[in-house]
């Protein structure tokens, strides 16, 4: 049980305002773009058009000639530095800057460096590349096919597979489904999504020649492992590096991979002896930085005529781009998948997953995502609507009937995650009375007889959080762990520093309510400062919602610390034996006393001014935490539609959003993290693809293509929660910020098949734009 303080103090639980929008609304962020400094330059991509080319010439005399060109760097000049490829986060490499040939549609061919911005832009327009074109391959299966063409030609494997992966028991579960009674299929094709965070990707260089130390101002999740992956790439002692991660606006995973214009930038830095800018545009950010998903999946589900689920059997294609950057866990080529089995319980599953490569832009990365927990979520949640669609039971008893009960956690799943806690029927039963189901379901009735189109759609969703405990978990080798250092200053008032970065997710705010809660110091009295790797303790960063089951976890446990050295220095103050205090939130009284008494601000004074003999001076503790277990945070979403027969056009009437994270910290900023989730998971269901044309280009690459919903198209989110705290976190917390990107897509898929379903619709891939709709009711004879 936590114990809730004052709000004074504002520790766990309490709805704090973000102390950090005080400087955003004001428009006083400091984001990568507004670092400005003395004699900086800037640096601009020149990219294929071209989505398989090989390489013939590149020209760079007119760029070079220019006035206010200082250097046009190309691959062939990187190659004499061993810099043309970079490994990737996933035991592959990329090309820094092509050589040989161009993969995909605006791979990076040159850098061009000048003294402003515009110069540098019409520079790259004159470098000349002479291009041959190749034959392209964009579907995934292709890739596969005898004789298509072999993209990476730098591999000693002559194909485009690049890894096959699988876990479960196959032979049982194809025993399973020999037996079964009823079986149920779904193709379902998760699409190429951008995270497309507002602020694009982008840094300042910084190599100072006389010092020898590099800083390199970067939109980067993860600074610390950024510093260690430029000191092994480009050979710079890891001391002689600084990465500093100011304000970053959005990331949703998109700011973990390094990227070329960043190299780039180095390189130039190094070269000039200047600070050299690199920012992305929005196109540049969305052809060629890490996309997501790209899962083409198929689930199939055994089970009882009864609907009790025997086992699953899952077989997908990931379609990784050019290069396998896929950010995730070295063991997990396919990420998190394998929570593919969700909130039921059965005994028998197999997963495989390949990986191809394709003439796209790289990458792989968690959107918003615990490593492909999104897809995961919604194959099986798509996966139990059809077997309920097959079985003719509602969807919501069929899901009641398989979840894993209460009483089964810890809750060993068929593909090996021992699950920490869950309560699925509560959160199930809260947003069915919150929607009103039954009533829903009889008015889709009466609606269906008049030939109206409305559909419920259900996800009862399990998330896989807080990577991770580190023998099992490593990004590019490096465990992950995550830290937190406490000081707590003469006067009681306190800084602590992370080796996780916001990226807009308000943990200023909600590190300092776990201070808070720990110490009784006021939250507002706490700074908390991230992004800076000479000042924070090392940690792995923030994506996958790692911040709160890791960092959180070693906020409490480096507070606890310091709270141990308070109670002997209060002992000192009060003359007793340690053994003889207690804790009430921010003070220490002698038992039976409680007059006697030293406040935590009392105790900060003497640790600096009158601390016992023999004992260190100072209050402050540092804790890397090594968690136990990931947590497993849960929800169930229900959608409400209502379709359009003459434009097909899908209207979200209803949306109610049961979350579970355990305790919440900061119950605003939860509410605050679903709405943007939620908004997210609309776009993907509903608008959102990097689609390819047959030659490989892009046609996402703009927001004129690439949508993002406004206020307008953004339905009116109805939140609530249920609690069910993680067993091994400090604070029985579990992380959030992804549950709703995860949950939500098989809602509305769920709720737009369900208003099709009586006209023999089975399935729908996203995004379900109006003229998806319009063809399928006019190949069911609904319009003509
Ligand atoms: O790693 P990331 O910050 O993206 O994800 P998270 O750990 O899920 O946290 C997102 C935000 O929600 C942070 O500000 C957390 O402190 C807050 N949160 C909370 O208040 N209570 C929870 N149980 C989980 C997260």
């Amino acid at each position: 049980m936590i114990t809730k303080t004052s709000p004074e103090v504002g520790g766990m639980g309490h709805s704090l305002k973000r102390k950090e929008d005080l400087r955003f609304i004001q428009g006083r962020g400091n984001y990568v773009d507004d670092v400005h400094l003395p004699g900086m330059v800037h640096g601009q991509l020149v990219r294929s058009p071209y989505a398989h080319a090989r390489l013939k010439s590149i020209n760079t005399e007119k760029a070079k000639k220019l006035p206010g060109v200082l250097a046009v760097i190309t691959g062939e000049d990187l190659a004499k530095a061993n810099l043309a490829w970079m490994p990737t986060l996933f035991f592959d490499k990329q090309m820094v800057l092509a050589t040989g040939k161009v993969l995909f549609q605006s791979q990076e061919v040159a850098f061009v460096v000048a003294e402003d911005r515009y110069t540098a832009a019409d520079a790259a327009e004159l470098v000349e590349v002479e291009y041959e074109e190749l034959p392209v391959l964009v579907d995934p299966h292709k890739s596969l096919e005898p004789g298509a063409p072999v993209l990476r030609e730098d591999r000693e494997q002559k194909d485009n597979h690049i890894f096959h992966w699988e876990v479960g028991d196959r032979q049982a579960t194809d025993k399973v489904f020999q037996n079964a009674a009823v079986t149920a299929n779904v193709h379902a094709f998760f699409q190429r999504c951008h995270p497309a965070p507002l602020e694009t990707c982008g840094c300042v260089a910084d190599f100072n020649s006389a010092t020898g130390r590099l800083t390199v101002h970067l939109t980067s999740q993860a600074p610390h492992a950024h510093r260690t992956l430029f000191a092994i790439v480009g050979g710079i002692p890891e001391n002689n590096i600084r990465v500093i991660s100011p304000d970053i606006g959005g990331g949703f995973g998109n700011k973990v991979p390094i990227y070329p214009g960043y190299v780039c930038a180095v390189v130039a830095s190094l070269t000039l002896g200047r600070p050299v800018k690199w920012i992305e545009t929005r196109s540049e950010n969305l052809q060629s930085t890490g996309f997501a998903r790209d899962y083409h999946m198929t689930a199939e589900l055994a089970a009882s005529r009864e609907g009790k689920i025997q086992g699953l059997r899952v077989k997908t294609l990931a379609d990784h781009g050019a290069f396998n950057a896929a950010a995730q866990p070295t063991k997990f080529p396919a990420g998190l998948f394998s929570i593919c089995t969700g909130a039921y319980d059965y005994p028998t599953a197999f997963c495989e997953v390949d990986g191809v490569y394709t003439n796209k832009a790289p990458g792989g990365i968690a959107y918003r995502c615990s490593f492909r927990v999104t897809e995961a979520a919604y194959l099986i949640e798509r996966a139990v609507d059809v077997l309920a669609q097959e079985l003719k039971i509602d969807p919501a008893e069929l899901r009641r009937k398989n979840f894993i009960p209460k009483a089964k956690f810890p809750y060993k799943s068929p593909l090996g995650w021992s699950y920490d806690s869950g309560d699925y029927e509560s959160a199930m039963k809260l947003a069915l009375e919150k929607v009103g189901y039954a009533e829903l379901r009889k008015e889709q009735a009466e609606k269906r007889k008049k030939g109206e189109l409305m559909g419920i759609g259900i996800s009862s969703f399990v998330e896989i959080v807080g990577a991770g405990p580190s023998h099992t978990f490593d990004i590019a080798g490096i465990k992950m762990f995550d830290s937190c250092e406490i000081r707590i200053h003469p006067t009681g008032k306190g800084i602590c520093r992370m080796g996780t970065k916001s990226q807009g997710q308000g943990h200023e705010t909600t590190y300092a309510q776990i201070v808070a809660q720990e110490l009784g110091i006021p939250a507002a009295d706490i700074t908390v400062e991230e992004g800076d790797t000479d000042t924070a303790p090392y940690g792995l960063g923030t994506y996958a919602s790692r911040s709160t089951p890791v960092s959180g976890a070693a906020t409490a446990m480096a507070a606890r610390k310091i709270r141990e050295k308070a109670k002997k220095i209060a002992a000192h103050l009060l003359e007793c034996s340690a053994d003889d205090l207690e804790w009430e939130t921010g003070k220490f009284f002698v038992k039976g006393a409680p007059s006697k008494a030293k406040t935590i601000q009392e105790i900060a004074f003497a640790a600096y001014t009158n601390h016992p003999q023999g004992m260190e001076a100072g209050l402050e503790a540092v804790d890397y935490y090594d968690p136990p277990n990931l947590t497993f945070p849960f929800g169930t979403y229900i959608c409400v539609v209502d379709i359009d027969t003459g434009t097909g056009e899908v209207k979200v009437r209803r949306f109610v959003a049961v979350d579970d994270c355990g305790n919440v910290i900061n119950p605003m900023i939860v509410d605050g993290q679903i709405h943007g989730g939620l908004t997210e998971g609309l776009a993907i269901a509903f608008m959102q693809e990097i689609a390819y044309d047959e030659n490989g280009n892009v046609q996402g690459g703009s927001f004129q293509d690439y949508l993002l919903p406004t206020a307008v198209e953004t339905p009116h989110w109805e939140t609530d929660k249920t609690c069910t705290p993680s067993p091994h976190h400090p604070l029985g917390a579990k992380g959030v910020g992804e549950s709703p990107n995860v949950g939500s897509p098989a809602a509305f898929v769920n709720a737009v098949v369900d208003a099709l379903a009586h006209l023999g619709v089975k399935h729908v891939d996203m995004p379900i734009a109006p003229w998806k709709v319009w063809s399928i009711l006019k190949e069911k004879g609904v319009v003509s």
